[in-house]
């Protein structure tokens, strides 16, 4: 049921788009565009196994999260030198303002690269220079949160954060990715410790295809201040009301779940009950260049396929990616107040 006061959809899809909103669950290899990966390939004479554009698209056609990781991590193998790093760094962040993000909190995987003997200052130069003049250029703010790849040991995401160090003021987080199932959260307790004893924000992907009890563990073991995705704790009703009650965000990326086939159809996506549980609850892309869209796709397509969102949610869900975000608490209110701006217009529209 729609509120009385909502809008039409094409007004409602306006206003998706219009809003001022931050990212908080993008990772930065998922940002490379088919178009992109070639020219790289061309630039570093790397040979790809897809003749053209076209026909690597035809491979986005996933079953589950590891046959998309496969394509995902071959994609990244074009990324050799600081100018890659930068191009698609500022690729994604001009996409990103486009799409009125005002703040992105970004996820690169090091190991990716570095297991590829690429050096772990190539990409964290490359990428340090974009958000700069990203902010410079755009106006958009953006921070770097370093992921470990949950299916290798522990041993080598602390040899990651050791290759970190001597760049430890450009990272405002640590996150856990990769293949969930059998990858449980306490796999990466101690190297968590050791990340929040920098001063490190702490998050982590769980309850993406993996139980509830993954959920808990990242809140217990990682002391994860976000859960990425965490769709999957619906199945348990103590962890919903806990994750509401602490006020834990949930990083929820809609088209990403039915592309890797968490959900059938996004009608059948569970974000509006997430929200209607009273959950902090955001929308993101993840991996844009593989599911068909950045973050105003995403909202656009939520709100299309489910009936429980309207203009209220639209308001909610951004003043969500405010609050779930580690920015500094008057660039929130600032953002608040150009949200108020925008939603004000819409006050008695019909
Ligand atoms: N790495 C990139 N996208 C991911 C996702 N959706 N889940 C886990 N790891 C990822
Ligand atoms: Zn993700």
């Amino acid at each position: 049921m729609h509120a009385p006061d909502d809008l039409s959809r094409p007004r409602l899809a306006t206003l998706l788009r219009t809003m001022p909103k931050a990212e908080l669950h993008v990772h930065i290899e998922g940002t490379l565009e088919p178009e992109l990966i070639f020219a790289l390939a061309r630039r570093n004479g790397v040979t790809l196994p897809h003749p053209d554009v076209e026909s690597l698209r035809r491979a986005y056609a996933f079953q589950d999260l590891q046959s998309f990781l496969d394509i995902y991590y071959a994609g990244a193998g074009v990324l050799l030198r600081e100018e890659d790093f930068y191009d698609m760094a500022m690729a994604y962040l001009r996409r990103a303002a486009a799409d009125n993000v005002v703040h992105a909190e970004i996820f690169f995987d090091p190991q990716t690269h570095t297991m590829r003997g690429v050096e772990f200052g190539t990409v964290i130069q490359g990428l340090a220079r974009a958000r700069h003049d990203a902010r410079q250029a755009l106006g958009i703010s953006s921070e770097l949160i370093m992921c470990f790849l949950r299916h290798l040991p522990e041993e080598s995401a602390f040899e990651t954060l050791a290759a970190a160090l001597p760049y430890r003021e450009h990272i405002l987080g640590v996150g856990l990715d990769s293949g969930e199932v059998g990858n449980p959260p306490e796999k990466f307790a101690n190297v968590f410790r050791r990340c929040r004893e920098l001063g490190w924000h702490a998050v982590a992907h769980a309850g993406e295809e993996g139980p509830p009890q993954y959920i808990w563990n990242a809140l217990y073991e990682l002391k994860a201040e976000r859960i990425d995705h965490g769709v999957r704790c619906l199945d348990d009703p103590r962890l919903v009301a806990y994750l509401a009650e602490h006020r834990i965000p949930l990083t929820v990326c809609p088209l990403s779940n039915v592309m890797l086939k968490v959900y059938p159809s996004m009608a059948q996506h569970t974000v509006a009950e997430l929200l209607e549980a009273g959950l902090c609850v955001t929308v993101n892309s993840d991996d844009p260049a593989y599911f068909g869209g950045y973050v105003n796709e995403n909202l656009v397509a939520c709100f299309e396929a489910l009936p429980g969102l309207g203009v209220r949610e639209a308001r909610q869900l951004a003043l969500n990616s405010f609050e779930a975000s580690f920015a500094p608490e008057g660039d929130k209110e600032a953002w608040r107040r150009r949200l108020d701006g925008v939603f004000g217009a819409t006050e008695n529209a019909g």
